[in-house]
């Protein structure tokens, strides 16, 4: 076996294939971005626990930083705002003020040797609001800790296959851009849902009765759909099942920031 890899790795050299993460010297800085997953800390994987207890510098939301005060005694916090360097998400009045410390900041530490991690919830990368940095820096070569996401939480919390529906063996992640309003891109709801593939919602703030009647136009009314809240979260974590018909109905008040929506018949 180790003889086949040998023979592989030269050979997926040349096609043109790098490895990930550069080959640094021990003794130059480094910038992490760093997926502490979600819910309760023991989602928490070990490379992350690793690279945060190891960081001079730590950059996070603002509640990140005061939620995880006691892993971060000692180092040197920073804001990193809802969104900077034009990466996805909301950002803030004062994102170019921010944007301005983070490039001093982190250039400087990184140069002096010292380990910067960038720390977001569940994985940095779907729909994480920090990977504007990564181009930011990219000079920097950073390296990404994935991180266990709402969406890894949330189909364990649903008990069934998130790719095994019948009439698909797809699952689209999405946050419904598609129903906001001057949105131009080309993935609004009756295109996705033209294969009835499972579509699993990533809510923030997300119009669910829209949703639902755009979904209806593609999906039988009495499709399944489950909203996970707290996913991740032993003591709060729930669903709530319900199909395309009666899920309004069913899901009443306000629902929690942390919620997921998935809709399929893998759920049947
Ligand atoms: C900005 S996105 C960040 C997602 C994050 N990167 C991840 O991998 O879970 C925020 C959205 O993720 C979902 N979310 C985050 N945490 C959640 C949780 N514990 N349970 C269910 N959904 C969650 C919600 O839909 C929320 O609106």
């Amino acid at each position: 076996m180790f003889k086949g890899l040998l023979v592989l790795l030269p050979a997926l050299l040349l096609a043109g294939f790098a490895p990930a993460a550069p080959a640094r010297a021990a003794d130059t800085g480094r910038l992490y971005l760093v997926g502490l997953g979600v819910g309760d800390r023991d989602n928490m994987t070990l490379r992350a626990q690793k690279i945060v207890a190891k960081a001079d510098v730590v950059f996070a939301m603002k509640r990140m930083l005061k939620d995880y005060a006691e892993m971060l005694e000692g180092k040197d916090l920073y804001d990193a705002g809802h969104g900077l360097f034009a990466s996805f998400g909301r950002r803030g009045g004062d994102s170019s003020a921010l944007e301005a410390q983070a490039r001093k900041v982190i250039r400087k530490a990184v140069a002096e040797g010292k380990t910067v991690a960038i720390l977001d919830g569940g994985d940095p990368m779907i729909y994480g609001p920090h990977t504007g940095f990564l181009t930011e820096f990219a000079d920097l070569n950073p390296e990404v800790v994935p991180g266990v996401s709402s969406f890894n939480a949330a189909n364990a919390a649903l008990l069934r296959g998130v790719a095994s529906g019948k009439v698909s063996h797809s699952v689209i992640l999405t946050a419904a851009f598609g129903v906001r309003e001057g949105y131009t891109g080309k993935d609004t709801l009756a295109e996705l849902g033209k294969t009835q593939s499972t579509m699993v919602f990533f809510t923030m703030g997300m119009n669910l009765p829209e949703v639902v009647e755009q979904l209806k136009r593609s999906y039988p009314a009495d499709t399944p759909i489950a909203i996970v809240s707290y996913a991740g979260y032993r003591d709060k974590e729930q669903v709530l099942r319900a199909t395309l018909d009666t899920i309004l109905e069913r899901s009443g008040g306000k629902l929690p920031f942390e919620h997921l929506i998935y809709v399929g018949d893998f759920l049947k």
